[in-house]
């Protein structure tokens, strides 16, 4: 079915398509993606609308999007211990940016669906032998074993399956009392209690239940969905774009097309050629789309491609998500910035201070120095406050466990403890304490 400017669903198709798997059989790959189109929605299109009007004021700096959660969800973290834990980091972080930080945050985790990675290279060699690389759990395993690397399109199913568990709870805690603003205390979490991070928190925390105590005193309802329910998002990079079209589907209530595997979804730094396939097939879903811009981008080109996704100028419809590195930072974003801003553009500015702040240690650790992490973020906004736009939100790869995956913080995490707990498959996550103190530092600078 055609919509406007020659797009389908499959239209991508027709466009060079990077960093999808080798699938070493086209019928079971194509049987499989057939079973997931008669599949249901993981989301719906309404809730996908309401993500994108949050959005919109966020642009308008009435609003700061707060998204983060693994680099790589694996299948066999699918827990609900795990999905509990990510899920209390961030609405701990998020209830800090709104009091401290004093706007309405927006909850978008990385989450329920990021099973799908880019990667540098077809194949790595690991203990001297070549292997193809790791694609995410929805590709192949991690397992070093040749067998194991070959990618299985049972995965994308699995992907499926694990996508909706894991938005089953997220919806039950969010909607079933334990994201109510009277559980805030509750989501500390033990370790992080006795951390300096966990003692401001739980001050906080005692301030805003003091608060709801005196609104009850007086005479207010607490028992509304405002303060008993949360508002939360789920989004991955659109990657494999066989899995992205079998989920996408068209509205039934007000027409228009919608990729229903999450509500919000992101183009890689790798996969943003405005002749390729992903930007072919993101054009054509009404979903709030982010995208990531490194140092290797062209303004010329950034200015063409989101002229393509958003030809109406619709704010909320992109998040661009910076990620230059710390040093980066305050040479790369101020041009960005008037570029958008001599166009007119309405997008909404995120900092991925993550992904241009890697390094690796002496041990072979792939890690991130909370020092770099937060200096790419203070530049963000130094950047922004002296050009005059907004700094609207934060995208992070964190997790709810304590890991020993980043260095720094309260802790002062050194390389040689790395070892302690390091449990990523990709990239380096902010652990739940480590979070916390981030949302500390953003909260005072979002006040500013
Ligand atoms: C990521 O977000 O995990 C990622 C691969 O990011 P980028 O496309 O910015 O490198
Ligand atoms: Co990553």
């Amino acid at each position: 079915m055609t919509t406007t400017n020659n797009w389908t669903k499959s239209s991508w198709r027709n466009f060079p398509v990077l960093q999808q798997p080798n699938w070493p059989d086209e019928e079971a790959l194509n049987a499989t993606l057939e079973t997931i189109e008669k599949l249901p929605p993981l989301v719906f299109a309404g809730e996908i609308r309401d993500l994108k009007n949050k959005l919109a004021q966020a642009v308008q700096g009435k609003a700061f999007l707060l998204q983060g959660g693994d680099c790589s969800e694996e299948f066999c973290r699918c827990t609900a211990p795990n999905i509990r834990d990510t899920l209390k980091v961030l609405l701990q972080m998020a209830v800090t940016l709104t009091y401290a930080g004093e706007k309405p945050v927006i909850k978008v985790g990385r989450i329920a669906g990021q099973y799908a990675k880019p990667r540098s290279s077809d194949t790595e060699i690991v203990d001297g032998v070549e292997l193809p690389s790791y694609r995410g759990d929805m590709c192949n395993s991690e397992k070093p074993d040749p067998a194991a690397r070959i990618p299985d399109p049972e995965r994308l199913l699995q992907g499926y399956n694990m996508s909706a568990a894991s938005l089953n709870l997220l919806r039950a805690f969010t909607r079933g009392g334990f994201g109510a603003l009277d559980k805030v205390q509750a989501w500390n979490q033990e370790f992080v209690k006795k951390s300096p991070m966990g003692r401001s928190y739980e001050r906080l925390a005692k301030q805003i239940s003091q608060a709801m105590k005196f609104m009850q005193n007086v005479g207010f309802d607490t028992d509304t969905p405002q303060l008993k329910e949360v508002k939360f998002y789920t989004s991955h990079e659109a990657l494999f774009l066989g899995y992205e079209e079998a989920l996408t589907r068209q509205d039934s209530m007000e027409g228009g097309w919608y990729d229903c595997s999450g509500h919000m979804l992101w183009i890689g730094d790798r996969t943003r050629q405005i002749d390729g396939a992903h930007i072919e097939f993101l054009r054509g879903v009404l979903n709030p789309l982010g995208m990531k811009v490194g140092p290797k981008h062209s303004i010329d080109d950034i200015l063409a491609i989101i002229e393509k996704l958003n030809p109406d100028n619709e704010a909320g419809r992109i998040t661009l998500i910076t990620r230059f590195g710390a040093k980066d930072v305050e040479k790369y974003l101020p041009p960005l910035l008037r570029a958008m801003k001599k166009e007119g553009m309405h997008v909404l500015w995120s900092c991925d201070p993550m992904h241009a702040n890697i390094r690796k240690t002496e041990n072979g650790h792939k890690t991130r120095s909370f020092e770099d992490i937060l200096s790419e973020l203070r530049h963000f906004f130094e950047v922004h406050w002296a050009e005059g736009t907004i700094p609207g939100g934060v995208h992070f790869e964190l997790t709810g466990t304590n890991v020993t995956e980043c260095t720094g913080g309260a802790h002062q995490l050194a390389d040689e403890q790395l070892g302690q707990n390091y449990l990523t498959t990709c990239d380096p996550r902010l652990n739940a304490e480590q979070s916390l103190e981030m949302a500390f530092q953003i909260a005072e600078m979002m006040k500013n």
